[in-house]
C-alpha cells in the first residue's frame, strides 16, 4: 500500500532582482507502508526543503503530495538539530507534548511511555533541553515526532549534530522503532553508507533534481549516474577518492537545457551542456537521468 505519493514536486525561492532559486525541481517518488527511503545529496541539494514540503512547513510551487487517506496517514518531522526541534523554554515533557498537536490535551502517561520507548529516562522529563545531553536531545526530538503515532517519519540528518559515539546508538534506535511499529521512513542524509543500513530505496538529488532513484542495494552496487558514483567514491574511508572536479553550478536560474552536473562530470560531452537528461527507467523501480548511462 502506498502511503505517500509525490509527483513533480517543485519549490522555488524568489531572490532579489527577480532571480529564482530552484530548490526542488520535478521530484517524484512514492513510499509504501513500512518502507524506508533515503534522500541523499550534497548540502544545498534540496533535501531539507523536501522534508519541509512533506510536513507542511513549506508550500510547494508545483506538483502534488498525496497521502493515503484511508488510514488518515500522519507524517511527522524529526528535525536536524535540537535547536529546531525543542523549545528551550519548555520542559522535555512539554516539548514531547507539542507532538500531540494543538487540539489534543496532554497525556502524561503516553508521553512517559514514548520517552521510555526511545530510551529516555522519564526522570528527565522535567528538565529543559539544555539540561540534557545531545544524545538525549536527539531522543527527545524523536519522541516528539513519535508521540502522535505517525505512519511516516521524516528524519532530517538525525545524527549529523551528534558525537560519533552517540550516532550509532541513535541510528539503532530509529531502526528498532521502525521495525517494532512498522513506520515508514524518509531518511535524509549525505551519507550513502548510513542510507544503506537504514533504507530499502534511495533517491539521489543533485541541485534539486533527481539524479538516480532505486533499490538501495542495486544503486550502491551498480550506480548508473556519474554523480552517484562520485558520492560513493568520496565517502569517508574510501582510499580511491574520485573527487568531482570543480564547483557545483548555482541553483539560481540554472540552465533548463543542460545536465546540471555537466561541469563536474568525467563523462560529460557537448550533449550534456545543451540538453537536459530525462529520467530513464533502467529496470522496474530504478531510474536515472544521464545521457551516458552505464547500463548493466
Ligand atoms: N527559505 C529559503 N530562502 C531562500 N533559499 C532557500 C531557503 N531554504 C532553502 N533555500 C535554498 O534552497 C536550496 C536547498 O536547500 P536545502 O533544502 O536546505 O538543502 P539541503 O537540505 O540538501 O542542504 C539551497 O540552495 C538553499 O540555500
Ligand atoms: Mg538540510
Amino acid at each position: 500500500m502506498t502511503l505517500l505519493d509525490v509527483k513533480a514536486l517543485k519549490k522555488y525561492f524568489p531572490l532579489a532582482r527577480g532571480q529564482l532559486l530552484h530548490a526542488v525541481e520535478d521530484v517524484s517518488f512514492a513510499i509504501k507502508a513500512g518502507d524506508g527511503l533515503g534522500l541523499v545529496g550534497e548540502s544545498g541539494s534540496g533535501k531539507s526543503t523536501i522534508g519541509r514540503l512533506l510536513t507542511g512547513l513549506e508550500l510547494a510551487d508545483g506538483g502534488t503530495i498525496s497521502l493515503d487517506t484511508s488510514t488518515d496517514t500522519a507524517v511527522q518531522l524529526v528535525f536536524q538539530t535540537a535547536e529546531e526541534a525543542l523549545n528551550p523554554a519548555f520542559t522535555i515533557e512539554r516539548n514531547i507534548a507539542v507532538g500531540l498537536g494543538k487540539n489534543r490535551s496532554s497525556d502524561p502517561k503516553r508521553i512517559a511511555e514514548t520517552a521510555r520507548s526511545v530510551g529516555l529516562d522519564p526522570e528527565l522529563l522535567t528538565r529543559r533541553p539544555h539540561q540534557i545531553s545531545g544524545g538525549q536531545q536527539a531522543r527527545a526530538g524523536i519522541a516528539r515526532a513519535l508521540v502522535s503515532e505517525p505512519e511516516l517519519l521524516v528524519l532530517d540528518e538525525p545524527t549529523a549534530a551528534l558525537d560519533v559515539s552517540v550516532q550509532a546508538a541513535v541510528l539503532k534506535l530509529i531502526d528498532r522503532l521502525r521495525r517494532e511499529r512498522s513506520i515508514a521512513l524518509l531518511f535524509i542524509s549525505h551519507d550513502l553508507e548510513v542510507v544503506r543500513l537504514m533504507c530499502d530505496h534511495v533517491l539521489v538529488l543533485y541541485l534539486g533534481r533527481v539524479a538516480e532513484y532505486g533499490p538501495v542495494e542495486q544503486v550502491m552496487s551498480a550506480p548508473a549516474h556519474p554523480y552517484t558514483r562520485a558520492l560513493l567514491s568520496s565517502a569517508p574511508g574510501k582510499s580511491n577518492r574520485v573527487r568531482s572536479a570543480g564547483e557545483a553550478l548555482s541553483p539560481i536560474d540554472p540552465p533548463g537545457n543542460a545536465c546540471l552536473f555537466h561541469n563536474r562530470c568525467p563523462s560529460a560531452t557537448e550533449t550534456c551542456r545543451t540538453s537536459k537528461p530525462e529520467l530513464i527507467t533502467l529496470r522496474d523501480g530504478w531510474q536515472a537521468a544521464c545521457h551516458h548511462m552505464e547500463r548493466s
